[in-house]
């Protein structure tokens, strides 16, 4: 959904939350934003610096979101996306109230994020409707590296959203691309029969 609800972007400033190694960066700048990308790990920021080089459309910073956006101007942005980086975040309502001071009266908001009926298997005490921190392993390259992520339900993410000043526009639980299909059809399967994931647009406060 990211892909297909991105559409021209000439000339709209977009803010990218957890950037990570830059696919969408790349995305974003192909079809002409202005880009200022921030991830909390230093080496995915020099990647992305080394990647795309220096170059006036982007800008791209090492900052811990879960302390805000304190580098960042208010009613800024077109755009801001973040794809799979929400659910590290511990205080959602602080994170989307800095997304709403960024954007301009009425601007995007996109992101993806963990299914909450996935990560509901995951609950250590049953409780749906609680917040709870659940340890991960990713195996990646080199050592296996532990990262907490947190797991809540849809309903307290999108009063998140609602309390402030969020309007959502779509939400889905299920995409993949036919492109997919042909390159691995297991993981096709997978993502079309099972809740793996949550897109959600929204619009700021006009
Ligand atoms: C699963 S990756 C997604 C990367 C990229 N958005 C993508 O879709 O390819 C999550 C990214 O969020 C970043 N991240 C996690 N916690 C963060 C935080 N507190 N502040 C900023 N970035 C964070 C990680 O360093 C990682 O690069």
């Amino acid at each position: 959904m990211l892909d297909k609800a991105l559409g021209d972007l000439t000339g709209f400033r977009v803010l990218d939350l957890g950037c990570g190694s830059g696919e969408y960066v790349a995305e974003l700048l192909a079809r002409g934003a202005e880009v200022t990308a921030i991830d909390v790990s230093e080496p995915m920021v020099e990647l992305v610096q080394q990647r795309f080089g220096a170059r006036d459309d982007l800008h791209c910073y090492g900052q811990d979101i879960s302390l805000g956006l304190p580098q960042e101007r208010d009613d800024h942005y077109d755009l801001v996306l973040s794809s799979l980086m929400v659910h590290y975040i511990a205080d959602q309502h602080a994170l989307f109230a800095e997304c709403a001071r960024g954007l301009k009266p009425g601007a995007r908001l996109l992101f993806s994020t963990h299914s909450p009926v996935a990560d509901a298997e995951l609950s250590p005490s049953g409780n749906y409707y609680a917040r709870e921190a659940i340890c991960d392993t990713w195996h990646t390259v080199g050592e296996p590296v532990e990262v907490v992520f947190y797991r809540r339900s849809l309903s307290e993410q999108i009063g998140a959203l609602t309390d402030n000043g969020f309007v959502i526009t779509a939400l889905e639980e299920g995409t993949a691309t036919e492109r997919l299909r042909q390159r691995n059809a297991e993981v096709y399967k997978r993502l079309t029969t099972q809740p793996n994931f949550l897109f959600v647009m929204a619009r700021s406060r006009s």
